[in-house]
């Protein structure tokens, strides 16, 4: 079931997001936050930086997934998710760094970091809420358009048109890696809730194809149809017209 929030703009959708999040751990506050990167997100962070900094939140015991990770990037480079996370999240509230995950892209034995990051993660229990952006694609995490839904952590080869997007973060093309590890459709699928975020005219294509066209591993997004709980918050541009 996919209950749809449709916001005004970026900042309506980061609020909404960032309130969703804040329940889950105000409810639960040793719950399992599956996280995500990306432009999309930071909104959603900043709104959560917010509100611990406000007292309303405390992050000690929440423990935390994220979704993907280049490959070769190690966690001191300012272009790798690691990086990503300390500048927009963990380093600006309370959480045990002990407690947080990230696909190691750094790895000498990549196979090895998939397996344990799988094991880490069925270890636990599953994430209690999964946080997606969504790619111009249809991919989640990175798990590109294929012939099959990927299943467990994965190492993905990139395809030109998300290294074409991912591009403008770096200084040249030609520095983005093209290679990624990520987490597969169960990984993602063991989440209890999934919220997945959205905003603007690029990405209204693969909004429109992951609500209402078929479930595909062409449009990777597509099967979230088939999870029991997610929640879409998307801004009016990324979704022009409710079916
Ligand atoms: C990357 C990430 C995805 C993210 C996507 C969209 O490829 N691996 O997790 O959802 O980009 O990014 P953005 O939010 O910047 O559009």
């Amino acid at each position: 079931m996919i209950k749809v929030y449709r916001e005004k703009d970026y900042a309506a959708m980061s609020r909404r997001a960032a309130d969703i999040i804040a329940a889950e751990i105000i409810l639960r506050p040793d719950c399992i936050l599956g996280l995500a990167t990306g432009s999309t997100p930071i909104g959603t962070y900043e709104n959560l930086v917010e509100k611990y900094q406000a007292g309303e939140l405390d992050f000690a015991k929440v423990r935390t997934f994220n979704l993907d990770e280049y490959v070769g990037l190690t966690p001191d480079n300012d272009q790798s998710y690691h990086y990503f996370m300390k500048d927009h999240l963990f380093s600006h509230v309370n959480i045990d760094m002990d407690n947080t995950h990230v696909p190691d892209g750094a790895a000498a034995d990549l196979d090895a970091a998939c397996k344990a990051y799988d094991a880490a993660m069925i270890a636990a229990g599953g994430t209690d809420i999964q946080l997606l952006g969504l790619g111009q694609n249809g991919h989640v995490g990175f798990n590109e358009p294929a012939d099959a839904f990927p299943t467990g952590t994965h190492i993905v080869e990139l395809t030109q048109s998300t290294i074409e997007a991912n591009s403008r973060l770096f200084d040249d093309i030609s520095e983005v890696p093209t290679r990624a590890i990520t987490m597969g459709i169960m990984n993602i699928f063991l989440a209890k809730k999934i919220l997945l975020v959205a905003n603007g005219p690029k990405k209204a294509d693969a909004v429109k194809k992951m609500l209402y066209g078929p479930v595909t591993p062409d449009v990777p997004a597509s099967i979230l149809q088939l999870h029991p709980d997610v929640t879409v918050v998307v801004d009016e541009e990324a979704l022009p017209e409710m079916k």
